[in-house]
Parts: structure tokens; C-alpha cells; sequence
């Protein structure tokens, strides 16, 4: 049978990024999609077309297909952001070539310079200092007025100093940086704001790294620069690119996990309860959380030849959005999938993505939650949200969801 949405004017297909519903769930026209047209053709701003991907094994398979291309410059890849100015695509060139917008094998040369920073191991080492971080972020925020802002007492500076400190930026300048990477990630900036925003953070990060070619630096940073002496996989331009890349999927991520993981526990007290009774549950609350907000929704590639799948053909030049959200609630995948349940012990979710792309930073996001949720619930027994949930200010105009402030008391 053809599916009429392949034929359909782009008038009359559903509208690309679609809106939420509940806060604490995708929007809800993904489980009608994901059962009648799992591979459906969607509307996306400045009239142009993809097709968006809402069931599990389809997500996973497309995300190790080869036909799929990462390429972030490429016109057709399905950004739900208006295109940049040409001078800030230009500007954002580095930055998007940088490891997550290359294809094999070019970007399993770049993956390899950097897999050894990003181990189980070399990430274990870390544990003493990120708790020390988020023992301090706590111990702050009992000592402060209540109600306090969750996200600037600890969603944002945890990820944000373990970042700094692990690649070698200075923590002093987190305001700058932060402040520019909330543009960067926004649908409501202006194609201008954030092209600015690029520019700035691009020329923080050239100064830096120039500081480190001349003098390498006992960090992250520095060992690439060390390591690329010999190597000469990337250039000046790449290493401020990967910079970028690092510093902002290193705390943006993170940081809202730990907001929205925190206000779906306390609104699920049960759930809260089983972790405290338990706190050796914490691993798999993290996974069933990861599953359960899938912040990065959805992952863009663009089709480099024709690909026969799930009753379509995606044409070569298509641009694919491989839903995170409609795949970690598919219930073929997950029974109950809408339920939070720490008990679950899913690990297949695709919160990290999947295939050659996946996560780079999965083992280091791991720790930092485990972490922060451990500390925060025994040393605050008493915490609770200090606003109704439905006035919390959800990031429904952000590529990665999460909230711009937490308020709560104890
Ligand atoms: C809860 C936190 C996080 C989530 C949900 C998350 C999610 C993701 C997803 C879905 C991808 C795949 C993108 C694609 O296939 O196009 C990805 C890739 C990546 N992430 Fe994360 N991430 C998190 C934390 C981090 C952290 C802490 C770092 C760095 C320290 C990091 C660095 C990266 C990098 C470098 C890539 C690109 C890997 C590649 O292309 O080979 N992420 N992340």
C-alpha cells in the first residue's frame, strides 16, 4: 500500500518538532505515528520535508545504516532551527565537522584520538573529584535561602566544573559560555543571535587552544594537542571544533538530565522511596531516566542513497530524524513504556544514541548522575518541588529538553 504522507503537499503533513502534551512525556502524536506510519513524512520549518523515525528496531537499525549520513553542514539534514547566515556557516564548520557530524572512516580516526580519554576506567578516576563537586553544590545550596533554584545551585555547575577541570577551560568563564550555549541550542533565537553566539564561543575556544598548542597543558586538551603532534589527524581549526563539541554536549546535556531526573523522582515518590530504601538501585534509575526524558530528540541524518525500509524508500538526499523519544517509549520495546519504573533494567534504550555515533561522554554522564542523585536525595531527605509542576519552565523551544529553572524547598 503507498503511503499517501510520501506524496502528500509539505502543507499537509504534521509539523516537525511537534509540541509536548505532558511535559514528562513526548508529544503524544508519536504513539499514533509509531503505529500506523512508524517512517512518516513531516513538515519542518522554512518548508522543507524529512522523514521521522518513531519505532525502536527501525531507530536502532538506521542509526548503524552507512547509508545515513552525519554530515551536520549538509542543507537536507532535518535541524528543527532555521539555517544560519552563510558567514556563520562558515563559522560553524569546524564545530559541526567535529566527530558528530562525520562518516566512517573519517570519523574513526577522529573517534579513536579520543576514545582513551573517555574509558570506564580513566572515568573511575574521576569519582573522588566529582563528588567532592557535588558534596560542595550541596552543601551551598543547605546553606542558602529556600526555596533555591535547582538548576543554578547544581544541575549546571556539577557538569560544568567536571568539564572545565577534565578539558582544561577556566570554570571563571562559565557564565560566558553557558549563556551562549543555551542560544546555540535554541528553536527561538534568531538565525543571527546564534550565529554571534557561535562566533564568541568559537573565539573563546581558538585562544585557548592556541594557549595550548604553544604550552601544552596537563589535561584533556593538552594530550590531544600532545597526542596530535604525532598523529596529524586534525588541524587548528578541528581541535577548536572538538573544543566546542566537548564543552557543550559536556555540561548542556548533563545538566538538564539532572533537573528533569530530579523533578520525575519527586513527582513519583514511590519511585523515590525504592532508591532511598535501596541506594544500590541508583545505576538503574539513572538508564530508566535516560530512557524515560530522552533529552536529545531527534537525532538528524540525510540519506546518501536510495534505502527500502519499513514499507517506504527514503530517497538519497532525504533528511531522516531518528526519534529518541518515540523510540525508548515504544512498548514493543519497553512494556509500560510511559511508566517510570527504576526497577525496569533496560539497558537498550537509545538516550545515547546508537552505532558509530554513540555517546562518546555516556560513561562520564553515567557517573556524574549517579553521583548527584545519591547526594542530593540522602543529604536532603526533606526535598520537594516549590512550584506546581505544570508552572515549571520545561526547554519546549530547545534541541535538548530540560528546564531552565528548578525551584525547591526542603
Ligand atoms: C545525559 C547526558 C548525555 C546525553 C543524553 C547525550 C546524548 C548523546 C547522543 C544522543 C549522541 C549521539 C548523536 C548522534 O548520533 O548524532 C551523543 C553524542 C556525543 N556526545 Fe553525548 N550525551 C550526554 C552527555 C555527554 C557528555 C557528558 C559528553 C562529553 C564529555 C558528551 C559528548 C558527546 C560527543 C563528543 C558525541 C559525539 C560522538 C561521535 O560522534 O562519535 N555527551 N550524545
Amino acid at each position: 500500500m503507498t503511503d499517501v504522507s510520501t506524496t502528500a503537499p509539505t502543507r499537509e503533513l504534521p509539523a516537525f518538532p511537534m509540541a509536548r502534551g505532558c511535559p514528562f512525556d513526548p508529544p503524544e502524536q508519536y504513539s499514533a505515528l509509531r503505529a500506523e506510519r512508524p517512517i512518516a513524512r513531516v513538515a519542518l520549518p522554512g518548508d522543507r520535508t524529512a522523514w521521522l523515525v518513531t519505532r525502536h528496531d527501525l531507530v536502532r537499525q538506521l542509526l548503524t545504516d552507512p547509508r545515513l549520513s552525519s554530515d551536520r553542514t549538509h542543507p537536507n539534514l532535518p535541524t528543527p532551527v532555521p539555517s544560519l547566515p552563510a558567514q556563520a556557516q562558515q563559522d560553524f564548520a569546524p564545530i559541526a565537522n567535529a566527530l558528530i557530524g562525520l562518516d566512517a572512516p573519517r570519523h574513526s580516526t577522529h573517534r579513536r584520538m579520543l576514545i582513551t580519554e573517555f574509558t570506564v576506567k580513566r572515568v573511575q578516576a574521576l569519582r573522588p573529584r566529582i563528588q567532592e563537586i557535588a558534596d560542595g553544590c550541596v552543601t551551598d545550596l543547605l546553606a542558602g535561602p529556600r526555596p533555591a533554584d535547582l538548576v543554578s545551585a547544581l544541575s549546571l555547575p556539577v557538569p560544568s566544573m567536571v568539564i572545565c577541570e577534565l578539558l582544561g577551560v577556566p570554570y571563571a568563564d562559565r557564565d560566558f559560555f553557558q549563556s551562549r550555549t543555551r542560544t546555540v541550542v535554541s528553536f527561538n533565537a534568531s538565525p543571527e543571535e546564534r550565529a554571534a553566539a557561535i562566533r564568541a564561543l568559537r573565539g573563546f575556544l581558538d585562544e585557548l587552544v592556541t594557549a595550548k598548542e604553544r604550552e601544552p597543558s596537563d589535561d584533556l586538551l593538552g594530550r590531544l594537542i600532545r597526542r596530535n603532534r604525532e598523529a596529524e589527524v586534525f588541524t587548528h581549526e578541528l581541535l577548536v571544533g572538538l573544543a566546542a563539541l566537548l564543552l557543550l554536549a559536556g555540561h548542556e546535556t548533563t545538566a538538564n538530565m539532572i533537573s528533569l531526573g530530579t523533578a520525575g523522582l519527586l513527582r513519583n515518590p514511590q519511585q523515590l522511596a525504592q532508591l532511598r530504601a535501596d541506594p544500590a538501585l541508583v545505576g538503574q534509575t539513572v538508564e530508566e531516566l535516560l530512557r524515560y526524558f530522552s533529552i536529545v530528540d531527534a537525532i538528524p541524518r540525510v540519506a546518501l542513497a536510495d534505502i527500502e525500509i519499513g514499507g517506504v524508500t527514503i530517497h538519497a538526499g532525504d533528511g531522516v530524524a531518528l526519534s529518541v523519544g518515540g523510540a525508548n517509549r515504544d512498548g514493543v520495546a519497553f512494556g509500560r513504556a510511559d511508566e517510570l519504573d527504576i526497577q525496569r533494567g533496560g539497558r537498550h534504550h537509545v538516550a545515547f544514541g546508537y552505532g558509530i555515533h554513540q555517546c562518546l561522554g555516556q560513561n562520564l554522564a553515567r557517573m556524574e548522575l549517579e553521583i548527584v542523585f545519591t547526594t542530593l536525595f540522602t543529604r536532603v531527605p526533606g526535598l520537594r518541588l516549590a512550584a506546581p509542576v505544570d508552572e515549571l519552565p520545561f526547554k519546549d523551544d530547545a534541541t535538548i529538553y530540560g528546564l531552565y529553572q528548578l525551584p525547591v524547598t526542603w
